[in-house]
Formats: structure tokens, sequence, C-alpha cells
């Protein structure tokens, strides 16, 4: 028989008793986290978001509530009233905060039972995830998923208060709108009113945000839903959360001190310091150096060793002389088996004329000359593992290339594929070299980095055309503003000017994953038809996508700029979480399905028909 709770009102969280308390009279509610029945005792472990109590039942103090307590079973939900009382000192639990005290239960109401859950909150080895997100709300009750929702609170909280104070207003803007310019695919909601005709979900508020600038908020910020239909992994969510901001009149370093302003509250907010101003890197030297535009600092760069080698050596070793030759060096990893080095092999993915020679021990054998100076220059130590990414000789002399281009294709090739080796052996090793098994602990190594000056455009080798690498509203460098002219006129050439043109654009990165990506945008109707143009957009293809934009533009835009943060990804990684999911309540899963409430499922015929839609089977 189920108890009505009444007027009783609970007086501590299970977390909270101390010594301190004993002899008290205490009120708390919770779960029953486990029920050991010892005949005459009953211990019942009471728990709630804050922690565990333990409750004792003792039949020779009251045969009734003892009685009541048999009953009791794994998830169930009570209130107990009793005293505070210290235990004694053999039977202290050290591994929990109320492990001094116990409460002797001297009244229970049981308010409601519980089916036996398909697992347990309290189970140390975790069942398969499937079921974890079907049994969502029992799944959240594991303090490690407590833990993961309250830091993204007191993270976000932090983060709101932070740019309040900085003079941020927070703004809402709609969830039912027009295509946005990220590039994914679309989330529709089909209009009944209008049948035929749909409404987009925002892959985020870029164009809004622009346009709250033009209506003199001057700084705008919101923590906002996001919606992207694209293939998902760990650190991708169809729906997500952005940290989104914008301001009027800023340098791009303005608005990095923002960030860096909330991020330092954050973090502190989850325990921990960091360091300002973040580095700064090009995005050429962040390719040339690690491969890659979100480099993971706590990883040792490249070295480029051709220098090296003789040009023997090279011909003998068919490397192509004109490009690097990259030394990855992998920190503590020690000997390697034959069948190790074997296994490099298959985790190397060529692009274009890049080759591995995964066996610099080979290599060194050979030509101890060039492995002695490689070792001094990659900085290695006995116990590095370093493996050697070249250009093939077989892939002839270079195409010429016009001379504002800093990082050629080829050499971009190589350098990616070696970026790509370097992150797949840090990732193999990691429990040798110990750099990565630091997510977790109190003393986490948090390494940022702004990476900046990325190029304006990027060449879409099957259309044939130049794509906006950002988006179409992000402001070239003004330095690079003439070459837009140039290449201008060849919008269908990979060679043109307009490779060469760099956007005042940003990412900041944490550890080799992108937190998030901003820039100034573009203020000036001219220059936004020029950038039109490079796009290979006519006036009116402009003017269908983003004509209510191009409009506003026209009427006192102010110079303005912004940045959005993935709060998903910041606290995934603040949890030391390996999945997005982790950090996210209710999420989906990699085929977009909520397995909870079971989502998406098909409507009813006549929910299609008012809507205009018929469903081809
Ligand atoms: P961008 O598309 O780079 O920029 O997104 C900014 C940040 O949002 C996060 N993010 C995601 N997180 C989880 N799942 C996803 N599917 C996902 N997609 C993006 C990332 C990313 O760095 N409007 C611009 C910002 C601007 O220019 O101000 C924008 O949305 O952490």
């Amino acid at each position: 028989m189920l108890d009505f709770l009444g007027d009783l009102r609970r007086t501590h969280m299970c977390g909270a008793l101390r010594a301190s308390d004993s002899g008290k009279k205490a009120v708390l509610m919770g779960w029953v986290n486990r029920r050991r029945d010892l005949g005459n005792l009953i211990f019942v472990d009471l728990r709630d978001r804050s922690g565990v109590t333990q409750v004792v039942f003792n039949e020779e103090r009251d045969a009734a509530i003892h009685e009541k307590a048999s009953g009791l079973r794994n998830e169930y939900v009570i209130a107990v009233t009793g005293r505070v009382k210290q235990r004694d000192p053999n039977t202290v639990n050290k591994n929990i905060p109320t492990g001094e005290v116990e409460l002797v239960a001297e009244e229970i109401r049981l308010l409601n039972e519980s089916k036996q859950p398909p697992f347990l909150p309290g189970d140390t080895a975790l069942t398969n995830e499937e079921t974890r997100l079907k049994y969502r709300y029992i799944d959240l009750r594991r303090d490690v998923m407590q833990f993961n929702i309250e830091m993204r609170h007191k993270v976000a909280l932090a983060i709101r208060n932070y740019l309040a104070g900085q003079g941020f207003f927070e703004i809402e803007t709609p969830f039912m709108t027009r295509s946005t310019p990220e590039g994914a695919r679309d989330y529709l909601v089909p209009s009944r009113v209008q049948p035929g005709t749909f409404y987009a979900l925002p892959q985020s508020p870029q164009l809004f945000k622009q346009i709250l600038m033009i209506s003199g908020f001057d700084k705008y910020f919101q923590i906002v839903r996001c919606f992207r239909d694209e293939d998902l992994r760990a650190d991708r969510q169809p729906e997500f959360t952005q940290i989104d901001l914008e301001m009027s009149y800023p340098q791009p370093e303005r608005v990095w001190e923002v960030v860096e302003g909330f991020l330092a509250a954050a973090f502190k907010a989850a325990g921990h310091d960091i360091k300002v101003p973040f580095p700064r890197m090009d995005y050429d030297e962040a390719i040339r150096l690690y491969g890659i535009d979100k480099p993971d600092l706590r990883l040792p760069a490249f070295a480029d060793v051709r220098d090296c080698f003789t040009a023997e050596n090279l011909q003998e070793l068919a490397i192509n002389p004109n490009l690097p030759v990259i030394a990855i060096r992998t920190p503590r990893v020690g000997e390697l088996s034959r069948k190790e080095r074997d296994d490099i092999k298959p985790m190397f993915h060529a692009k274009g004329e890049a080759k591995l020679f995964e066996d610099f021990k080979r290599v060194g054998n050979k030509f101890p000359a060039a492995a002695a100076e490689i070792a001094k220059k990659a900085g290695m130590d006995e116990s590095d593992l370093v493996v050697l990414v070249s250009g093939s000789a077989l892939a002839g002399p270079q195409t010429a290339l016009p001379a504002h281009r800093k990082v050629t294709p080829q050499e971009l090739a190589i350098y990616a594929s070696a970026g790509l080796l370097r992150l797949a052996l840090a990732q193999k090793y990691a429990d040798r070299h110990g750099i990565f098994a630091k997510t977790g602990d109190p003393g986490k190594d948090f390494r940022f980095v702004w990476v900046t000056n990325f190029p304006m455009f990027e060449w879409d080798e099957a259309d044939k055309r130049w794509n906006a690498a950002h988006h179409p509203f992000t402001s070239p460098h003004e330095e690079d503003m003439p070459k837009l002219e140039t290449g201008v006129e060849l919008v269908s050439d990979p060679q043109s000017a307009l490779s060469a043109v760099r956007a005042l654009a940003y990412d900041v990165v944490l550890n080799g994953t992108e937190l998030g990506s901003g820039s100034i945008r573009i203020h000036r109707q001219d220059v936004q038809r020029r950038i039109f143009r490079a796009l290979g957009m006519t006036e009116e293809e402009a003017r269908s996508r983003f004509g209510f934009f191009l409009e506003a533009l026209e009427y006192g835009t102010p110079p303005h700029g912004g940045i959005a943060l993935g709060l998903d990804r910041i606290v995934m990684i603040l949890a030391g979480a390996e999945s997005l999911r982790e950090v996210i309540p209710f999420p989906k899963t990699a085929r977009a399905v909520d397995l909870m409430v079971d989502a998406p499922t098909p409507v009813g015929e006549r929910q299609l028909r008012e809507l205009g839609i018929v469903v081809k089977k």
C-alpha cells in the first residue's frame, strides 16, 4: 500500500548529513539504492542527486516499520523520518561523504514502487548504450550522468553570467525560419496553412544575429539549440547547443578576448584554471606543423627533415626532393615489435602522392648519418616512435603554382596524410605515452589555440568552382581585397588569385577539437556582391536565397563580427567523456533516432493530407 506525501517536508538531501548532525531529526526522501537484510536489522542506502545516506530499520525498536522496510525493492521511492546517529568507528564508510553517520528510521512512507529496472543506477558495469538510451530516465540517475548534467548547468550559467556582465543581451531568435547558410542539410517543418511550403529549423542563428547588429543591439548572445541534418559522429548531434554571440565594431582580437573570458569562467565553474590569452596560429602554420586546422598541441609538432638527407639518399629512397619530408614523433612509445611496425602501414591513408616510411629504423640502418640528423631535428628521445612521410619521387615535378600560395596542393597532401597518421598513432599508443590519459584528472592538460587567417575560398574539384570556406558572409582580409578583383575573372580556375584570399575567420581549438568558429562579417554591399560573384552566384540566385538579408545590409550596417562555440563539446571535454551523448540529457543515436520516445515516427494519413504531403513508399 502506498502512502501519500501529505505535509511531510524534506529537511536534508541524501548527501548532506555529517557527524556534526548527530542527534538531529531528519526527513530524507529518495530512491532505494540498495537494501541489505540482516534479519532484525535492515539497511537501506537512500539516494537522491546529492548522494546516499544509510538508513537503519531496527526490528527491536519498531517492528512495524521494520516489516515495511522488508518490502522495499530497488528504486522504490520513500520518505524516511529519523534521527541522525554517528556510526561505530569500525562501520564508518570512508568512500562516501555521509559515511560517518546513519539515519535511524522512526517513520517510513512508501511514496512509490518501481518495476525491476533493466539495469540499476548503481551497477558498476555499464549495460549497452541502446538500453541506456531507451531507459534514459534510469540511466540519468547514475551518478556520472548526474555529475555531467550538473556540470553542463554550471558551465552554461557561468557563461551566461559572464556575458551578461560584459553588456551582452541574451536575445531569442526563431526556430521556424528559412534555410541558413551553414552548408549542412536542413530539418524542414511543413506549413499547414500554406501547403507545399516549409520552414527550416536553423542550423545556427547566423543571419538573425547579424540583423540584430543592424538593429542596434550592439552585443548579442544566446545559448541556443541548432539543428543540422548531417552525418553523425561522436562529436556531432543533429540538435546541439551553441554559445552564439555577435558584436558591433570589433577587431578579431576583441571577439577572442570575450571568448577567453567566458571560457575561463566556464572552466573555473568546473574546477579548472586556464591560462589566457590563448596562443594564436595562422592556418598555414597549423597545416605545416600539424597537418590539420585543429591541432592537438599536447603532441609534438612535425619536423621537416628533408635537409637531413643528401640528394643521393633521397634518390635512393625514391623521395621527391622538392616536397617536405615529415617526421612524426610520438613520445614514449618504446620499442615496437616487428608486427607493431607492420601494423602502422594500414593506418596510413595516403592523400595525393604522399608515401610512408613506417620503418625509420630501416632508414636508419641504411643512412645512419641522416638518421642521426633526423633524431636531432625531431627532438627524438630513445623511447620515441618516429615515422616519416614524404612525397613520392614518382609524382614528377610540382605543378607550377602562383607565388602567393604558401602551401601547394602537393604539400598539403603530405601534411594532411601525416596529420591523420600523427593522431592515429597518438590514439593507438595513448596508454604508453600517457599524454591523453590525463583527461578526467583534476590536473587536466587544456591546450587551447586560436587558428586564424583561414583561406576565404575552397576549391570544389567535383563542381569545378569555389565555395566559401566558412560562410559567404565572412569578410575577406582587408589586405586581400584587391585579389578579389583579379581572382574574380578566374572563378573557374583552381589557380586563381582567389586561392590566396584570407578570411577574417578564426577557430578556437582545444586539444584537437574545434570548439568554435567565427569571423568578422561583410558589412558592405559592394564587398558582398564581389564575394557572391567569386562564388559563381548570380545576383538573382543570391537574392532568392538571402534577399531579405541583402536588403537589410543596405540600411546602415555597422562593421560587426562574432563566433559560436559548441556547448556540448566544451562539456564533453570537461567531463572527460568520449561522446556528446554523455553530456546531452536526451541525445540521438548515430542514426538520428531518439530511442526513448521512439522518434522519428510515421504520421497519420489525415495529418499528411492537411499538410499536402504524399509519402512515397
Ligand atoms: P559552425 O558551423 O562552425 O559555425 O558551428 C560552431 C560550433 O558549433 C559546434 N557544432 C556542433 N556541435 C555538435 N554537433 C554538431 N552537429 C555541430 N555542428 C557545429 C562546433 C562548432 O565549432 N554561425 C557560425 C558561427 C559564426 O560564424 O559566428 C557557425 O555556426 O563546436
